[in-house]
């Protein structure tokens, strides 16, 4: 039977119990509030994934037993009245011939060549050779060129936002295209600065994670060592190193990318201190926060609240009672 003819998690509820294959992607220790080592299976059935708290046992005991990440097993599911999955008896190894691993990758439906391509159009519609013949936009382009293989590929994140194959482009070419917008409105603003602080402002990502051939990101053994803004940082020396670029703009452009995180907490490396760096700050939360909506939403009923304040958003959700 095809993944698309099983009954999909997304339609589980207390009263109907499904059974069906999963993709594990991560099987991880938890520490419950009463101190106890707890695991937590993120089960992904192509469509959505939930999450199942399986309690006093640890993700060595499982894998002793056989239950690793990044395998499908057959599993029923059950919820209770309060909303919590979990799964009946053992999860068993799926012997269904029918599927494969590959039902369960995450990509974007997007043509990443061509979010590429609309990212090159827009870099050059601000070219700017009033500081130099060098300028901003050939330093940009010379970079995406020189990794773009990376870069089309990359996932964006781990979990929270455009977290599969494609991610990191789609997400580059949604805030790129919305500061061309802003520029618009904003005619006062640097658009060379801006638009090619929009399209690098994530391309450390490229380094800080390891995207599998499903499209699920890991760290980088250094990922979290350093993070992407230090490694966008490093990757826009490397390239500007040949070139008589202006100093002072390159040194902005890493501002924005040092900044995009709008506050310490968040990971950036220091608070944006020009308008460009301000926009890219709020154009990037924007974007990855309605990249969580559209997720969240799919698992959510109308007029309803999420249960739990959602990570990443700092509230519950709402989805409006019109919506279907
Ligand atoms: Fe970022
Ligand atoms: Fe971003």
């Amino acid at each position: 039977m095809k993944n698309s003819e099983y009954p999909k998690l997304s339609e589980l509820t207390a009263a109907r119990p499904l059974a069906r294959p999963v993709y594990f992607k991560k099987v991880e220790n938890f520490t419950s509030t009463n101190g106890k080592t707890c695991v937590a299976i993120h089960a992904y059935d192509g469509y959505t994934t939930v999450r199942v708290n399986v309690f006093d046992i640890t993700a060595e005991v499982l894998q002793n037993r056989g239950v690793v990440e990044k395998k499908v097993y057959y599993c029923k599911f059950i919820k209770n009245d309060r909303g919590f999955v979990n799964i009946e008896g053992d999860p068993m190894p799926c012997n269904d011939p029918d599927i494969r691993v590959s039902d369960f990758g995450q990509r974007i439906p997007q043509d990443a060549e061509a979010l590429y391509a609309k990212i090159v159009t827009a870099i050059e519609s601000v070219r700017n050779t009033s500081y130099g013949e060098d300028t901003l936009a050939d330093l940009s382009l010379k970079i995406l060129n020189g990794i773009k293989e990376d870069f089309i590929r990359s996932s964006a994140a781990i979990s929270m936002h455009h977290e599969q194959e494609g991610g990191l482009v789609l997400h580059s070419f949604n805030v790129s295209c919305a500061a061309l917008l802003m520029l618009k409105l904003y005619k006062e603003l640097d658009g060379e600065l801006l638009v090619c602080g929009a399209a690098l402002h994530d391309i450390g990502k490229i380094k800080e994670y390891n995207t599998d051939e499903l499209g699920y990101a890991t760290y980088s053994p250094l990922g979290q060592g350093l993070g992407h803004m230090i490694y966008g940082i490093e990757l826009i020396d490397e390239y500007a190193k040949t070139g008589n670029y202006n100093k002072e703009r390159v040194e902005l452009l890493k501002h924005i990318i040092a900044s995009h995180h709008g506050e310490l907490e968040y990971g950036a490396v220091t608070k944006p201190c020009i308008p460009e760096a301000v926009l890219i700050h709020s154009l990037d939360d924007a974007d990855a926060k309605l990249d969580m909506f559209k997720k969240i939403y799919k698992d959510m009923a109308p007029g309803e609240n999420t249960e739990k304040t959602v990570f990443g958003l700092d509230t519950k959700a709402y989805k409006p009672s019109y919506l279907n």
